[in-house]
């Protein structure tokens, strides 16, 4: 049986990683300081599973902790989700997300090479094709020039781990490059939780759903779309911890291999909101807002590579991510906390 690493294990798209995982028959270690997630998560995917997956509470920047880790444990593989990831705190506080996510993976490639594990698969992003990208994006396309210091570290990652693809042979590296992931568990044990505000659309949609936001602000409805709002590719969050243990399975390729896991769909904002209200009877109240800084009117995955090579696709359909997402929701109307 293959022990994997999951830095970040606890969060939103790592805790649904490790069920996938756990179900596909794979020991689990969770390495997370918890700074946005929280600790009920462990008993959740314990009720999921059946098995409970060991944790350890450290930064991924503490090299002693992760040693003391790879020392403990014998680990196969390691999966990195350990970062920040709101793109409006990344321009107030830059220093921070450069410290967390690219000295993070830095410390953590290198615990890796000193206990000889060379096998990794890291959370990316579509933001790292920039704003001037045309769309469908695909993975033949050169990184681009991302406007957010969150966006600009995750491009920044992909180059460390490509440079040390060639400086050690050794090395197998999938960058997963996600594009809007969205939905919870069947179950509605886990989900998105995020603290305060959402920054992002599904859990403010979910929020105003369930009472405890008034209304959704649209951000801009005068976009070049057919509904003058923007288009994004959005995917169940479990299709995308599929696609992880995919990856794993592809790492006897040696070198750097990235992956678009998304859709190959757009959908507007508005159309989110329809389909929302359809499938799950609430309303969501909303107002048109102003354009959000940074915002780009449109972008969707070319998917197939991921298709071709990882034999992924997305396949759960836009209904069942908000009936999940739902289920969720109402099932746990305070996340975590309640
Ligand atoms: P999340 O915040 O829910 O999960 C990240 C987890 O990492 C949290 O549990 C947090 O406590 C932990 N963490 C943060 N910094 C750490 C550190 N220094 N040491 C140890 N643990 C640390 O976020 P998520 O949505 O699950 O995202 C996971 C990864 O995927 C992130 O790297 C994110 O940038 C990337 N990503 C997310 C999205 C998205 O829309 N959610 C899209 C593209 C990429
Ligand atoms: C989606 C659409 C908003 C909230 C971000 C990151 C990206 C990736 C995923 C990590 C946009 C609109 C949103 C609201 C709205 N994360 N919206 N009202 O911006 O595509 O991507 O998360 O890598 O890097 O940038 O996702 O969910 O924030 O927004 O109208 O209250 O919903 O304008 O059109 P985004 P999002």
């Amino acid at each position: 049986m293959q022990t994997i690493l999951v830095t970040g294990g606890a969060g939103y798209i790592g805790s649904h990683t490790v069920v996938e995982l756990q179900a596909a028959g794979y020991d689990v270690v969770i390495v997370d300081n918890l700074v946005n997630s929280n600790p009920a998560v462990l008993n959740r995917i314990h009720q999921i599973s059946g098995k409970a997956p060991l944790f350890v509470q450290a930064d991924v920047r503490d090299a002693d902790a992760l040693a003391a880790v790879f020392a403990k444990y014998d680990i196969d593989a390691v999966i990195h989700f350990a970062g920040l990831k709101a793109v409006g705190e990344s321009v107030e506080k830059p220093l921070q997300y450069y410290d967390n996510n690219v000295r993070g993976t830095m410390v953590l490639c290198q615990a890796m090479a000193e206990a000889g594990v060379f096998k990794l698969v890291f959370s990316s992003s579509a933001t790292v094709y920039g704003p001037d990208a045309p769309v469908p994006y695909e993975e033949s396309m050169p990184l681009g020039q991302p406007s957010s210091p969150y966006g600009a570290s995750k491009a920044m990652v992909e180059r460390v781990l490509a440079d040390l693809c060639v400086s050690d042979s050794r090395w197998s590296v999938v960058a997963l490059r996600y594009f809007n992931p969205i939905g919870a568990h069947v179950s509605g044990l886990i989900g998105e939780d995020p603290l305060g505000l959402p920054n992002n659309l599904m859990p403010f949609i979910s929020r105003v759903a369930v009472g405890k936001l008034a209304e959704l602000s649209v951000f801009g409805d005068d976009y070049n779309t057919p509904d003058g709002t923007c288009l994004r590719d959005y995917l169940h969050v479990v299709d995308l911890a599929v696609g992880h243990c995919r990856s794993l399975q592809s790492l006897d390729k040696v070198g750097l291999h990235a992956f678009n896991l998304g859709t190959g769909n757009g959908v507007s904002v508005l159309d989110m909101v329809k389909a929302f209200e359809s499938v799950t009877g609430q309303k969501v109240p909303y107002k048109i807002a102003p354009r959000r800084h940074g915002d780009l009117p449109a972008f969707w995955a070319n998917a197939d590579k991921a298709k071709r090579e990882l034999s992924w696709v997305a396949g759960s359909s836009l209904e069942k991510m908000m009936a999940d997402t739902w289920r969720w929701q109402s099932n746990n109307p305070d996340g975590y906390g309640g």
